[in-house]
């Protein structure tokens, strides 16, 4: 639940943009932001239809001043209450360099753009994944992901072209930044009354979960979830469930932090079979 008077963005109209906009658009003055111009029309037109205010921004989120500017309307259009930020791409949709750009440098920009305008009793909740949660990064090497000043943070030498040896492990690794880097920023939105967090989702059931579906992980994937206790494969709408708790008063002293949203299976593979 937002401010009725309160603007809401949302990033990337995929599977989780779409159902999380219908969920928590509700009253507010609702903006949707995708570089696709074909899907943003689709969305747009649904929530319309729906009789929700909504307005379109075309935006790359690899890209500072496109992010700024999506920021800086925001802002004028009236009480930032909260950014949920689902854009980004999956080792099977991209190269190395594009997860690099769009999946932690994106998040970064977001993160930045949105800490210097969002309200008092606003909340952000960027989308990272239970990828991240399974990495095991040198723990100075996640202080460097955390806390280096975004306009440097593709120079850290881990990030290297060719210290990475495939877009599966470029995506675990920003993916596992997207976790720490809001973590380390929630101190600078708490100062601004506002919460952050990260919601990372097992496989859900969007474009982007079909593609790796279909792609080399698929088989383990498929095993993974067989493997969880819930046995079934998440929707949008599970995640945008969860994102509606997040940005709500109930979630007022939950900040810094990432909620697991997998169906279980990480607990699958970590703890002790019995
Ligand atoms: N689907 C899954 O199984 C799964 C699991 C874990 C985490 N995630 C994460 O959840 C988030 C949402 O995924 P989804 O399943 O809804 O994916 P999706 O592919 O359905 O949607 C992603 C959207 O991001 C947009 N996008 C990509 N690059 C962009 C850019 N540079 N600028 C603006 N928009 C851009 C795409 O156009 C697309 O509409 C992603 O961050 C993804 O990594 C997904």
């Amino acid at each position: 639940m937002t401010d009725s008077k309160g603007v809401v963005v949302v990033t990337g109209m995929g599977g989780m943009g779409s159902a999380i906009a219908h969920r928590i658009g509700t009253g507010s003055t609702v903006i949707l932001a995708d570089f696709n111009e074909r899907l943003l029309e689709r969305e747009v037109e649904s929530l319309a239809l729906s009789g929700y205010d909504v307005v379109s921004r075309v935006v790359d989120v690899s890209k500072q001043d496109s992010v700024e500017a999506l920021a800086a309307d925001a802002a004028a259009r009236g009480s930032v209450t909260a950014v949920v930020h689902t854009a980004g791409l999956s080792p099977v949709q991209a190269p190395i360099d594009a997860i690099m750009r769009v999946d932690l440098l994106g998040t970064a920009l977001m993160l930045d753009a949105f800490g210097a305008v969002i309200s008092s009793g606003g909340a952000g909740v960027f989308i990272s994944s239970m990828a991240g949660t399974m990495a095991s990064l040198d723990p100075e090497f996640e202080l460097r992901l955390a806390t280096t000043p975004t306009e440097h943070l593709l120079e850290l030498a881990e990030l290297a072209s060719g210290a990475i040896p495939d877009p599966a492990t470029a995506y675990v690794m920003a993916k596992r930044a997207n976790q720490v880097r809001v973590r380390a920023a929630s101190l600078a939105w708490g100062r601004r009354g506002a919460r952050v967090n990260t919601i990372s989702p097992g496989v859900i059931s969007t474009p982007m979960g079909a593609a790796e579906l279909e792609g080399p992980s698929g088989e383990m994937m498929r095993a993974m979830i067989a493997g969880s206790s819930t046995g079934r494969i998440g929707t949008p709408e599970d995640i945008a469930g969860v994102v509606d708790f997040l940005i709500s008063s109930d979630a007022s002293f939950i900040t810094g932090t990432d909620l697991l949203v997998d169906g279980g299976v990480v607990a699958s593979l970590q703890a002790p079979h019995s």
